[in-house]
């Protein structure tokens, strides 16, 4: 299967707090960018990868990926996550036409492992339109009114945390993103209201998303050691 991954990773970090881009935050000497397109490659089964980045930051970031091989490019990206995957959708006309699967992984979660990326992959060439790797919700979950109290308890056998990559056939992601103004938190969740049913496939939790400093610290001890 003919695969692009685009690489949403024009976002600043604010929750991280490093000063630059997340993107650009080195993990044991390596971006998190860095890890995140080396292991879409790691998985051998991208052919392109389509970074979307801050303008500001672009030609740092082509830097950043000069050693990543011939498939992997950079855009600029938007204001908003929508905005990056929209800029690295359309370049993929460009630079992937001939894509029969396309992956949106975020450069946060640099960490997930090439079989990940592979069963996404694998359920895609299966037949599906979209599919999202998911965990399932270790916490009891309560519903809350706007005090804080608790209304009742969710049964969260039904519950998923969702990840990515999240893969989709091209049509029906630029379906999707043609249809669908509003910013979405994630790829799958426009592709649902558009009306296609999404695959889930297993996560990991190696795949998390690094958002705080807590997170960086679990990359660099835990996640980083066992990856190289
Ligand atoms: N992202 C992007 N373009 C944006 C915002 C986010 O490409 N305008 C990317 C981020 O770079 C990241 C992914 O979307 O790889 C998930 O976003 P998030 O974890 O929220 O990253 P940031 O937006 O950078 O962090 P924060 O919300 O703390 O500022
Ligand atoms: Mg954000």
């Amino acid at each position: 299967m003919d695969v692009v991954a685009l690489v949403p990773a024009a976002g600043r970090g604010t929750r991280l707090g490093a000063g630059v881009p997340k993107a650009l935050v080195p993990v044991l000497g390596e971006s998190l960018l860095s890890r995140a397109v080396r292991g879409l490659r790691d998985s051998s089964s991208v052919r392109h990868v389509i970074v979307a980045a801050p303008a500001e930051h672009r030609d740092r970031m082509e830097r950043e990926l000069a050693g990543a091989g011939s498939g992997v490019h950079v855009v600029e990206g938007g204001a908003e996550r929508t905005d990056s995957v929209r800029a690295a959708l359309e370049a993929s006309e460009r630079i992937a036409p001939s894509a029969e699967a396309v992956l949106v992984h975020d450069a946060a979660r640099a960490f997930t492992p090439p079989s990940v990326v592979r069963s996404v992959i694998a359920e895609l060439a299966d037949g599906a339109s979209a599919v999202v790797p998911v965990l399932p919700v270790a916490d009891t979950v309560k519903r809350v009114d706007e005090n804080g109290t608790v209304l009742d308890t969710v049964d969260r056998s039904w519950l998923r945390a969702v990840q990515t990559p999240q893969g989709f056939s091209p049509d029906v992601l630029r379906a999707a993103y043609e249809s669908v103004g509003e910013v979405a938190t994630d790829d799958a969740g426009l592709v649902e209201r558009s009306g296609w049913p999404v695959r889930t496939v297993e996560g990991h939790s190696h795949a998390l998303k690094i958002t705080t400093s807590f997170d960086l610290a679990i990359a660099e001890t835990v996640l980083a050691p066992a990856w190289a």
